[in-house]
């Protein structure tokens, strides 16, 4: 028996991970691993061209391969009124295409025979004939003039700008630039990347020819919003769809959209009347399924004489690809964007963002993000430590002059957002204490006068996780809330369930553990279950580390409301009165009695066996959390680089990163967490990039070119911790999945640029390749 099986499993403790028993035998059930009898499987037909006109589609041949009983193509899907779908973001999207294809890999037919590669085989065999089209990249090249039209089929489309959204003050920000001392501008581009989770995304779609039910089994992060719109768009009554996420292998973001290959896997099921599995490779989860950023932004930083901020005013172009279909709440076309001021006591600002349809696939998810704020979170750290450097200012010390102070929360910044708790001197302290940054500089100095180039980084970001509430967060209409479900057996051993689910983020172990600090029921003996539709309370799902903040604040308040229940019953069990109860975790006692005690166990049996008069038997409950506001988690991270001159080659020596997220559940799920996302963000800001050819081929459609972190790229990590509670969350704890994606890029890259900065070099984007740092360096004369 390990330690942890005899642990309580209250909050801030580190017991090992319930589900990791299954996770590392080997037993996890994956989508791949389902297999239904009589299960087809189905290939799809992706374009070759960026943008084209169908010109014909000859299925005759592939419909003729062994094994085959389907082609299903735009035309069939229209006779079902299935050609199209609406997107998370308002948009329509082709599920198969009729007239155009609008972006490389777009899907564009689909077989379903007896087995893969017999659906594989056919899918090669169907024959379209193309009219090549002039491919648009970039936004740039969508507002040109003459640029070709992509979405001609949308009414009233004139071009292919899609929104206009602004935020904050125009005339109080014009005015504070205009008295401004210094202004200090930044323009970068946070480049297209992708989530890469290791199982790519896909669905076994299985109608019930006899009951109509349909069930089916998916990758998704958010199953119960993803059958609401599945019975909005099939028509399908709700309670006759029934969406299962078994055990799912990351999503990051990338398993939120509903994807054209669910709703052809489900059609065809339909009218096949036998499950069809459809599961995307590599190449098809890199190329065609929800990328993140491609953001080109602009800020603008007004500051005075003394270093102190004064105004920001921030510009972004976003490269949306061919089909609306971000994944964020329907009033924020920007998603969050606009906690772009950070951490920083900036009296006003104002942000606009134009969109754009592009050649390229769409997506726009939250990558380890909320909504945007990655994004966001860059650019002013970025343009901050670019102007620390620019009015020679420590990057520290201005930082520290511009920091909203503990006591200005709750802190309404610029752009009217309502930041809950935070102490960010504090968090920067413990971080530059921990890399010992006086010494540090002092080293950096002597070395850069050996002619050496070494530099030191830092961001200090704030972020805003935990979306709702409800009245101003919601995907397609539904409210941001999340549930939690809470049933307590006869033993006293307990039943979760929940609307979050899980992509390895631990919630069997920390929802457990919620529920042992509230009702005292060990973790042990507390299943946790998700992603049953016919089983768990609605939720809006995970994503935007929105599982802590609402659905564990969902299960706090539910098991409080069956510990106030198990108080009538211990009462009843005492004779004693109610009031005179105390409870000790696990158990109530009589005031001056405490040997006069019932555990929770006992009173859970007495609820099923020895009742007070008129109590309904049984100890469950249902809680759905509307939280009042969302949290701000935050942190310090720094990082020290060496380059080499004659290559341009990075070297991340040090990093530190202290974060902060309230109270924390289990640290060492938490250090997992930031472990995990600090990788990410170091691959994104030095190796990772979809990009595009003029002719929007995509580039970066498999991982010898795509490239993720591995351990042997990996640096170490140094972590750190402050605690400042959220104060509206029922146990102060803040979300933290992806602080770490959010804060490192901009870290990394400034330690870069730190270090490039004696040679007048002020900006590289990402990824910060050795290349690009070897073309800045050539071009001011510098490389050996
Ligand atoms: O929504 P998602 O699960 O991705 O993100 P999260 O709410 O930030 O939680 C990630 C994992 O860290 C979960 O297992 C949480 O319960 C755990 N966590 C924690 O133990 N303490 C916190 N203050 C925040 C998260």
């Amino acid at each position: 028996m390990s330690s942890t099986m005899h642990m309580h499993g209250g909050i801030g403790e580190s017991i090992k991970r319930k589900e990791d028993a299954r996770f590392l035998r080997g037993k996890g059930n994956y989508l791949d691993d389902f297999v239904l009898p009589n299960m087809l499987h189905m290939a799809i037909l992706r374009s070759p061209h960026a943008h084209a006109r169908i010109k014909s589609i000859d299925t005759k041949a592939a419909s003729a391969k062994p094994g085959v009983i389907a082609v299903v193509t735009g035309e069939l899907m229209a006779q079902h009124k299935l050609a199209w779908m609406p997107t998370l973001s308002g948009d329509t999207q082709a599920v198969l295409a009729t007239d155009k294809v609008r972006f490389q890999g777009q899907e564009v037919a689909a077989v379903v025979a007896e087995t893969l590669y017999q659906a594989e085989d056919a899918r090669d065999a169907i024959e379209v004939e193309y009219e090549i089209l002039q491919a648009v990249t970039s936004p740039e090249g969508a507002k040109a003039a003459g640029a070709p039209l992509i979405r001609d089929e949308k009414e009233g489309q004139k071009d292919n700008h899609i929104y206009r959204w602004e935020s904050g003050d125009k005339t109080g920000t014009q005015a504070a630039f205009a008295k401004a001392d210094k202004v200090i501008r930044l323009h970068t581009f946070y480049p297209r990347c992708h989530p890469s989770p290791l199982e790519t995304c896909g669905c076994i779609a299985d109608v019930n020819g006899v009951t109509g039910k349909a069930t089916i089994y998916m990758t998704s992060q958010a199953p119960h919003a993803i059958r609401t719109v599945f019975a909005l768009v099939t028509g399908l009554p709700e309670q006759q769809i029934r969406i299962i996420s078994p055990d799912i292998g990351g999503g990051f973001g990338n398993k939120v959209p509903v994807y054209p290959g669910y709703v052809v896997a489900t059609a065809a099921s339909l009218l096949i009347g036998r499950p069809v599995k459809w599961v995307e490779d590599r190449t098809e989860n890199l190329i065609s399924t929800g990328f993140a950023r491609d953001y080109h932004m602009t800020g603008d930083l007004a500051v005075d004489k003394n270093g102190k901020m004064l105004a920001l005013r921030v510009h972004l172009d976003s490269d949306n690809g061919a089909f609306f279909s971000d994944a964020q709440p329907s009033k924020f076309k920007a998603g969050l964007f606009h906690i772009v001021t950070g951490s920083y006591d900036i009296p006003t600002a104002h942000v606009t963002a134009d969109g754009y349809y592009t050649n390229k696939a769409p997506g726009g998810v939250a990558y380890r993000c909320s909504f945007r704020v990655t994004e966001a979170s860059y650019l002013i750290e970025r343009l901050v430590s670019n102007a620390a450097m620019e009015l020679g200012i420590d990057q520290a010390e201005f930082r520290k002059r511009n920091f909203i102070q503990p006591e200005q929360f709750p802190y309404t910044s610029a752009t009217g957002w309502v930041y809950d708790s935070g102490d960010y001197p504090k968090a920067m302290d413990v971080a530059l204490e921990q890399l010992g940054y006086e010494e540090l500089k002092k080293d950096v100095e002597a070395r850069r006068k050996k002619g050496e180039i070494t530099g030191i980084g830092i961001a200090s970001f704030t972020e805003v996780v935990g979306a709702g509430h409800g009245a101003e967060f919601d995907i397609l209409g539904l409210r941001m809330f999340d549930s939690a479900e809470l049933r307590v057996h006869p033993t006293g051993k307990a039943l979760l369930r929940m609307g979050v689910k899980s992509q390895g983020q631990g919630h069997e172990t920390t929802f457990a553990q919620i529920v042992a600090e509230e009702l005292g029921i060990p973790a042990r003996d507390v299943l946790v279950e998700e992603g049953d539709t016919d089983t768990a309370p609605y939720g809006l799902g995970t994503y935007a580390s929105r599982s802590t903040p609402v659905a564990g604040a969902a299960t706090a308040m539910v098991s409080r409301q069956l510990r106030d229940k198990a108080r009538k019953l211990a009462a009843h069990l005492l004779e004693a009165d109610e009031e005179d109860l105390v409870w000790e975790r696990g158990k109530f006692y009589v005031k001056g009695s405490p040997e006069k005690s019932k555990t929770i166990q006992e009173a859970a049996f007495a609820a099923y066996t020895n009742l007070p008069e008129g109590m309904q038997p049984g100890l469950e409950g249902v809680h759905y959390y509307d939280p009042p506001n969302m949290t701000y988690p935050f942190g310090t991270y720094a990082v020290v680089v060496d380059v080499d001159k004659g290559t341009g080659q990075v070297k991340v020596k040090r990093m530190v990163a202290v974060d902060d997220c309230g109270v924390r559940i289990n640290p060492m799920i938490v250090e997992g967490q930031i472990q995990g996302g600090l990788t990410e963000g170091f691959g994104i800001a030095f190796m990772e990039l979809i990009t595009f050819d003029a002719e929007g081929n995509c580039i970066g459609s498999n991982f010898m070119d795509y490239l993720l972190p591995t351990a042997w790229e990996t640096p170490k990590f140094e972590i750190g911790q402050t605690v400042t509670p959220s104060p509206h969350h029922p146990l102060g704890a803040k979300g933290v999945g992806e602080s770490a994606t959010v804060g490192s890029p901009a870290a990394f890259v400034n330690a870069v640029i730190d270090a490039l900065s004696p040679y007048g070099i002020t900006n590289i984007d990402m990824p910060v390749t050795s290349d690009k740092v070897w073309a800045a360096l050539r071009s001011k004369g510098v490389t050996e």
